[in-house]
Order: structure tokens, then C-alpha cells, then sequence
């Protein structure tokens, strides 16, 4: 396994549509094995291949305490969005940024797991959330996109000091 560079926003490569997965192979398992292991280290609750740079539609997900529930999504699909939740996100490509969100509350969502089986899963809350958050990534919206143009401003200029302190 590897740990695997993450892109910052305002990287014009997180805005690059992800292709779906034809064929789950040893590459598509070590790519969800290397993503879980970034996302570990991060440490974060979700990663989706487009912040590695792969722009291929594969999820990784851990929002449990313990980190020992991982979910890995392939060619994830939302159906019966239902209900509005607002809450503070952040982001592994947007480092120290934090800001609110609005979302449907419940997902229904379409995905193949890593032996390409077919599988539904509802889900509500955080993981709700966290799977929109990633989803929207595949699509190469970061949640930075959803905020007013004039905290987007704001947000571009924090990251470009920072770039400059760590450069
Ligand atoms: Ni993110």
C-alpha cells in the first residue's frame, strides 16, 4: 500500500468529471486500498479519487470513531434524495476551511462494491452527508463551490498564504 498526494483546492484538476470503473481489477483494489490508507493518514472520513488525482468514480468512506468501518464506493449513484440538513464541512483538498453545507438528510445510494457486486445503501446523517460530499467530488465540485462567491474569495486568498508559508 501507498500513501498517495492529495490535490488542493483551487487545483484545476479537482474539477475533472471522474469516468465510472468498467472493470473492478487489482488496480481498482489497490487504488481503494491506497485511498483508505491516505484517508487514514489524513486523517479524514472520505476521499474520492479525483483529490488523488485518479479521475475514476471510486469513493472511500470511514466515519466511524474507531476507524474500522470502511466503505468503498464504485460508480456511486444518489436516488430518493430526502430532507435538508445543514452542517459544517470540511475537506482533505481544502485544508483548515470549514463552513456550512446544505444537504439532503437521507440518500439512497446505487454503488458496486470491490468484487463488482451490485448494492444499495440507505443511509442518513453524517453518512449521508459524507457521500454527497464525495459524489460531488467524482463530478469535480469541491464543497468550497457551494459557498457565496465572496467566501470562495476569501477561502482562494487563506489557501494562497498558506501555499506561500509552506512553499
Ligand atoms: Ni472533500
Amino acid at each position: 500500500m501507498a500513501l498517495l498526494p492529495i490535490l488542493r483546492f483551487p487545483d484545476p484538476r479537482l474539477k475533472k468529471l471522474a469516468a465510472p470503473v468498467i472493470k473492478i481489477d487489482n488496480g481498482i483494489r489497490r487504488l481503494a486500498a491506497d485511498m483508505a490508507e491516505t484517508m487514514y493518514e489524513a486523517p479524514g472520513i472520505g476521499l474520492a479519487a479525483t483529490q488523488v488525482d485518479v479521475h475514476k468514480r471510486v469513493v472511500v468512506v470511514d466515519i466511524s470513531e474507531e476507524k474500522n468501518d470502511l466503505r468503498v464506493f464504485i460508480n456511486p449513484e444518489l436516488s430518493n434524495s430526502a430532507g435538508c440538513s445543514i452542517g459544517e464541512e470540511g475537506c482533505l483538498s481544502v485544508p483548515g476551511v470549514y463552513d456550512k453545507v446544505e444537504r439532503a438528510e437521507r440518500v439512497t445510494v446505487r454503488y458496486l462494491d470491490l468484487d463488482g457486486k451490485p448494492q444499495v445503501l440507505e443511509a442518513e446523517g453524517l453518512l449521508a452527508v459524507c457521500i454527497q460530499h464525495e459524489i460531488d467530488h467524482l463530478n469535480g465540485t469541491v464543497f468550497v463551490d457551494h459557498l457565496s462567491q465572496l467566501k470562495q474569495t476569501r477561502i482562494r486568498s487563506k489557501l494562497a498564504k498558506q501555499a506561500r508559508v509552506t512553499a
